[in-house]
This record gives C-alpha cells, structure tokens and sequence, in this order.
C-alpha cells in the first residue's frame, strides 16, 4: 500500500500491480518494453518488487543518451535485474548510414521512418517473436495519435496481446509515485526533457510545449510515431 501519496495516484498504484501481476499470470513469457523513460522506470517497479515473470527489454537503438544508458546499471544496483538491450542488425544499420549518412533523419520523413525502422521496429519484431504478449509504458495524454489508447489491445502488426496499463494515468501521477518510492530516473526529466528517445531526435522543450514537442520537432505532430506502436 503506498501511503504518502493522493487516494487517487494510490488507488492507481494498486491497480496497476494487480494489472501486471494478473497479465503475468495469464501470459507466461511476457515482456515489458523499456525505453527507461519516467513511465517505464514507475511500471519496472512495480514489475520487480513484486517479483512478476515479466522479461524487461530495452531497444538499445545505438543512439540512446549516455544518461538513459546509465539507468540499466541503476536498474541493476537497485533491483539485480540485467535489462535486455537489443541492438539493431549492425550489417543493415551500416549500410543505411554509408548511404545515407549518420543524420539523414533531418532530411525527410522516409529516411528518417527508415532509421527508426532498422534500429527500433526490426529488432522489436524480433523480439516479440514467439511471444504471447506485451506490456508498454504508454498513457492516453502523451500525444494526439495516442488519444485513443486502450489498456489492452491485440497488436495485429506484431501478432500478439499488448497491453497498455498506464494508459489512463496523467504524468503528475507517475511522478507522483516515482517520487514516493523514490524510484531512479534519467536526469535529463529534470533538464526540460519530458519525453526521451534518441539523442538526436530528441531536445528540451520550453514551459508550455506540450510533452512531445522534443521528439522529431522538425516533423508535423501527426507524423512523430516511430513504427513501434501502430494502432
Ligand atoms: S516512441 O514510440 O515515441 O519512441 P515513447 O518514447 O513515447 O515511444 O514510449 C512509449 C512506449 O514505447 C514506452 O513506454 C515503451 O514501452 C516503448 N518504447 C519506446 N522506446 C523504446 C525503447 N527504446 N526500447 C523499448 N521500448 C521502447
Ligand atoms: Fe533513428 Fe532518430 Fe528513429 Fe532513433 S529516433 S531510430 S536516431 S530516426
């Protein structure tokens, strides 16, 4: 039971312990996707302090801040749990950047669909081979293509369960808690930078920008999804 915070965040909190603990229980083999922002450091929590069978993998994309690679030795010191980092097929990730050189996301919405497409979605199809489900970190206020965000769904791109547990929470509620439990988190949450993906592709935001608007800013709202979640 968590005490220190408001009825609601510990109402939420409880739920969502439940949620894991009963999809863990329906779909041995399933895993969690951490991209080791706020959210997933909160859902990680919750998954090993209850001590759930819930894999916890990383797309390690090869252009992750240092700051967001460090969390996986926090992840380790704090928990004992060694995070999977899956990297990208080194061979095609070559030759996109001899082609194409090391920044040509900048350039256009294909190339730059391209590099998220060999360095998160294959090897997150990969992955997801052979597995009955999947959990993210996602929540309904992150973004306007995520409005519509269910708790679970059947992810017909992937070919299995995906369950979203956050969905319905706000950001207050995560830190909320993060905080509580004194949960580790990236530094850079607190240099202007709410929502973290890759290095480049991705800048501090100014007070009143919403929460995505450091992810491919270059790019129109609608267009800032990188192939992971397709609904
Ligand atoms: S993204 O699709 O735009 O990059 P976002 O950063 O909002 O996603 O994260 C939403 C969810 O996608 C995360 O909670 C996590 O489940 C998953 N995710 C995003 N990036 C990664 C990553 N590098 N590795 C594993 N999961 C990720
Ligand atoms: Fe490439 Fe940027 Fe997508 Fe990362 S977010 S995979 S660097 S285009």
């Amino acid at each position: 039971m968590l005490t220190s915070v408001n009825t609601a965040t510990s109402g939420q909190w409880a739920v969502l312990q439940e949620n894991l603990a009963g999809i863990a229980g329906k779909h041995p083999g399933v895993v969690f996707a951490s991209s080791l922002g706020v959210e997933d450091m909160l859902m990680a929590h919750a998954i090993f302090d209850a001590g759930l069978p819930i894999e916890v993998f990383t797309l390690d994309t090869g252009r992750l801040h240092p700051e967001t690679l460090a969390l996986v030795d926090h992840i380790h010191d704090r928990y004992g749990v060694t995070v999977n980092m899956v990297q990208p097929d080194p061979v095609a990730v070559k030759r996109h950047v001899d082609e194409h050189g090391a920044f040509a996301f900048y350039e256009s919405i294909e190339l730059r669909k391209a590099c998220c497409g060999l360095r998160k979605v294959e090897p997150l199809r990969r992955i997801l081979q052979g597995r009955p489900a999947w959990v993210t970190g996602q929540r309904r206020e992150q973004s306007l293509t995520r409005t519509e965000l269910t708790e679970t769904e059947f992810d017909a791109v992937f070919g299995l369960h995906k369950y979203n547990p956050l969905a319905n929470w706000t950001l207050e509620q995560v830190w909320e808690v993060v905080h509580a439990l004194d949960i580790p988190y990236n530094p850079l949450h607190d240099q202007g930078y709410p929502s973290i993906g890759c290095e480049p592709c991705t800048r501090a935001i100014r007070a009143g920008e919403d929460i995505r608007s450091g992810r491919w800013w270059w790019e129109q709202k609608l267009s800032r999804e990188c192939g992971l979640h397709v609904s």
